[in-house]
């Protein structure tokens, strides 16, 4: 079969090398993809926000099914167009994926269907916003309702921060229209764990667990990035926590979208926080993470696409979904300036170094060919991502890969999996 993958990220680079070992496909195409994608796919020059465009192309070329790796098309509508062409697509449609695209939707539904998540309220102008502040207590959570690449949640400490938040988010714009809306929320503390599913409208299969690490510097500081390393699986999220999100969160989710009329097929990635009183949402995504691609796919044993298909099918309860009994660290090589100001165009060295190397994987997240050398073309530029035996041995094979690779502005963090210590 063939099969169209819609991104240009390093998640989009480890789904099209989980694809490319599917016994069913014959063929990948990527659009726009990147020169690490390029290895298993003909890459296209059409944009992921192009969805007439993608549709055509995918109609021209009998593609089979279509992966759609990234969140604005799916909260843009992308699966409905496809659809209405008659072509099968993996991912949600607009009405589920709402599920990523309005956090006050999410909060709503968590709330009238008693799912555990922190306490919080709506707003959609500042000055009511702004009263609610006067009597909150901080630290206290602003979260723009759209999306906002990741950086529309404010932690702030003090009343003032927070009416400067409020500000920033609903009167100067500073994330655009996913600011007309607010949620304004409790502060939770507790260990973050990701938990990615497939999910075909009533069943839902979560796959092994995994940690990012969002600031930019060492030791959780600097600003707060897409995504600088994971690991797989969180030794936090134990055998008790599992029955409980299984119980409490994941099934309840898939049934409360049912329940709307919102039947949610594709991807639910679960942020949680494992909190005192027991684990809580922190928000919804409609797509992989990225990083957490990196690391969940390389341990994932099934074909993805026979998943994807009963995901497409309503047939996910036949699935017997596997992963390896073992872990993997990814290292973001980014660079340096990264999230603000950074050099592109940089000859990248070394990539040579991790063929045909067992357990070893490079995902490509910003780069791009130029002649022959492949340069750096983005903030985050590489997922070094390594497998082991355990998690401190797939930290240390991690590490070890990441001296593999050179650029003039390489940058990553040190102390990716360093959680793992304290387990
Ligand atoms: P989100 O995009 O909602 O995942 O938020 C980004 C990050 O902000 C999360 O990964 C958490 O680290 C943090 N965060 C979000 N909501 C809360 C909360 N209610 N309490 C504490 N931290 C939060
Ligand atoms: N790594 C977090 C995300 O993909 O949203």
């Amino acid at each position: 079969m063939k099969v169209l993958i819609v991104g240009s990220g390093g998640r989009e680079h480890a789904i099209a090398w989980k694809v490319a070992q599917s016994k069913k496909v014959d063929k990948i195409f990527c659009a726009p993809g990147n020169a690490g994608i390029a290895e298993y796919a003909e890459c296209v020059n059409i944009g992921a926000m192009e969805f007439d465009k993608l549709a055509a192309f995918a109609k021209t070329e009998e593609i089979d099914l279509t992966i759609i790796g990234m969140d604005d098309p799916l909260v843009g509508g992308i699966v409905d167009v496809f659809e209405a062409e008659g072509l099968r697509v993996f991912g949600p449609r607009k009405n589920a994926a709402i599920l990523e695209g309005s956090k006050a939707f999410s909060k709503d539904l968590m709330k009238k269907y008693h799912i555990p998540t922190a306490a919080y309220e709506n707003f959609t102008d500042a000055d009511s916003a702004m009263a609610y502040l006067e009597q909150a207590k901080c630290p206290i959570v602003l979260k723009a309702d759209g999306l906002a690449l990741g950086k529309g949640v404010l932690i702030c400490n003090t009343l003032e921060e927070a009416k400067e938040g409020v500000r920033e988010i609903m009167l100067d714009k500073k994330f655009g229209s996913a600011g007309n809306q607010m949620v304004i929320e409790e502060f939770m503390t507790g260990r973050e764990v990701s938990v990615l599913s497939y999910v075909d409208g009533k069943t839902i299969k979560t796959m092994t667990s995994a940690q990012d690490h969002k600031r930019a510097g060492d030791g959780d500081t600097g600003l707060n990035t897409g995504g600088m390393g994971t690991f797989s699986p969180s030794p936090f999220y134990t055998k008790e926590v599992d029955e409980f999100c299984q119980k409490y969160i994941y099934q309840p989710t898939v049934d409360a979208m049912a329940s709307e009329g919102r039947e949610f097929k594709g991807i639910i990635f679960f942020g949680l926080m494992l909190t005192p009183d027991g684990p809580k949402v922190l928000e919804y995504n409609a797509r992989f993470g990225d990083p957490e691609a990196q690391v969940v796919l390389p341990r994932m044993k099934n074909d993805i696409i026979e998943v994807m298909e009963a995901c497409v099918d309503g047939t996910l309860d036949q699935i017997d979904l596997q992963f390896e009994d073992n872990a993997a660290v990814c290292v973001i090589l980014a660079s340096d300036g990264y999230p603000v100001k950074y050099e592109k165009g940089l000859p990248i060295r070394g990539l040579e170094n991790f063929k045909e190397k067992d357990g070893y994987y490079v995902f490509h997240a910003g780069t791009k060919k130029d002649g022959d050398n492949i340069v750096t073309n983005g903030g985050r530029v590489l997922g070094v991502t390594a497998k082991g035996s355990d998690l401190k041995q797939a930290r240390a094979n991690a590490y070890d890969a990441v001296q593999w690779i050179d650029f003039d502005n390489k940058y990553y963090r040190h102390d990716i999996g360093k959680a793992i210590d304290e387990a």
